[in-house]
């Protein structure tokens, strides 16, 4: 005969973080990416005794801070292990981290790809160069990617995690390589790059250009002209780039772990998201459901004891329980006993929002293999043991603490 039947194990991203040898945290602005990301960086190295990087995009100044993020820079720190001593964490592997600097990266592809020493100069001291890197629509989401490449192929390490940017839209980063190759098959690249002395002759003849050339100097033009023909010198090894790294997010070795709030919009989103992956082929690792209130809240018990709770107050109530209650915490029983009431008479609407919330995570959790919840956690998530209680609920360790 079988033996009692196997509690169901507690969902935990264990697995995939030994598995996986690059981890893309995506999601819609707000719902906690880079908090996630640097947590389950933290969650490898608790479990592992590997080198983990987690690449950050925007954390916020006290999570920075206590990362030893300070000064900004592509150059990954690593985390000094008495920190987590301090913490009061046990870690076996190393944990580094660095900041996406969008300037250092574009200087580091125009370094690489171009042709030349004399182009390379001639690019990043052109005056237009840093405005127009700065300007590039999605320019962090390629190349967030481009790092998450790069530090990958150094070997360095046994994973590296990315945050990625917030961005109007969590697709955007999956079209990025895509964007970045199309740019420089685009009509407008092929327009900017016609020899600029045969389009001043052209501007010269319209109205605007006559006014431009008079205010800013056919320099100004000039410089436009010569920072898209040198550009254009690098368009192999932008294209070839943006291949590979369009590779990379269908790799068996790199997955996506979704992160959302269980609140509508987000919610919407990152169900988008995750079924976009699915149709690209590109690997759904997790969905974090993050900042979720406590299922048992919607629970037919929870409302039955809000309805007892309510009864037992108020005007309607014997006041014994008020009583006793206020008692307990030494205050006046006749304003326990309103506030009582009140909380009891309220609770529809948190098992309202709790039900909702349970049946987005439910949407949610059909669309991959594993779903694991983070709870609201009172204040803010600013300090590495702050991480470590994110930590241990995404390693499904029953009793995570609440932050204190
Ligand atoms: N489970 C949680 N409980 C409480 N606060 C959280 C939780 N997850 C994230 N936060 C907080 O929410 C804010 C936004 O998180 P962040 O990771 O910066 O989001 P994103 O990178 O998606 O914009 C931060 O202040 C963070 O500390
Ligand atoms: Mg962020």
């Amino acid at each position: 005969m079988a033996t009692k039947k196997k509690r169901n194990a507690v969902p935990t991203v264990d697995p995939l973080l030994a598995s996986r040898e690059m981890i893309l945290v995506a999601g819609s602005g707000g719902v906690g990416k880079t908090t996630v990301a640097a947590a389950l960086g933290l969650a490898a190295v608790q479990r592992q005794s590997s080198r983990v990087l987690v690449l950050t995009v925007d954390p916020a100044r006290r999570l920075a801070t206590a990362l030893g993020l300070e000064a900004f820079g592509n150059t990954p720190v690593r985390i000094d292990d008495e920190a987590f001593v301090e913490a009061g964490l046990e870690v076996r592997g190393e944990l580094h981290v660095a900041m996406l600097d969008t300037k250092a990266g574009w200087d580091e592809l125009i370094r690489r790809h171009a042709p030349d020493a004399a182009t390379r100069d001639a690019v990043l001291a052109n005056p237009l160069y840093q405005n127009i890197t700065s300007r590039f629509v999605h320019s962090h989401d390629y190349l967030a990617m481009e790092q998450l490449h790069d530090l990958h192929a150094t070997g360095d390490y046994d994973l590296v995690i990315v945050d990625t940017p917030p961005s109007r839209n969590a697709l955007t980063i999956l079209d990025a390589p895509g964007r970045m190759a199309d740019f420089f098959g685009s009509r407008l690249l092929r327009w900017l790059t016609v020899p600029y002395r045969s389009r001043l002759f052209t501007f010269a003849s319209k109205p605007f250009y006559k006014i431009a050339d008079t205010i800013l100097g056919s320099r100004f033009l000039q410089d436009i002209a010569d920072f898209f023909v040198l550009f254009q010198a690098m368009e192999s090894g932008f294209v070839r780039r943006a291949k590979e790294v369009e590779a990379l997010l269908v790799d068996p070795r790199t997955a996506f772990v979704v992160v959302s709030t269980l609140e509508a919009a987000p919610a919407h989103e990152a169900k988008f998201l995750a079924e976009s992956l699915t149709e690209r082929k590109m690997p759904i690792g997790a969905i974090v459901a993050n900042r979720v209130m406590p299922s048992h809240l919607a629970d037919v018990a929870a409302g039955r004891a809000a309805e007892d709770l309510a009864d037992q107050t108020g005007p309607e109530g014997d006041g014994v329980l008020a009583a006793r209650v206020a008692e307990q915490i030494d205050a006046n029983p006749e304003v326990v006993d309103a506030v009582l009431h009140r909380m009891a008479e309220r609770f529809d609407d948190v098992a309202m929002v709790a039900a909702r919330e349970a049946q987005r995570r439910s949407e949610l959790a059909s669309l991959a293999a594993l779903t694991v919840d983070v709870p609201w956690l009172q204040g803010d998530i600013h300090d590495i043991s702050g991480l470590g209680v994110l930590a241990s609920h995404l390693r499904g360790a029953p009793d995570a603490p609440d932050l204190p």
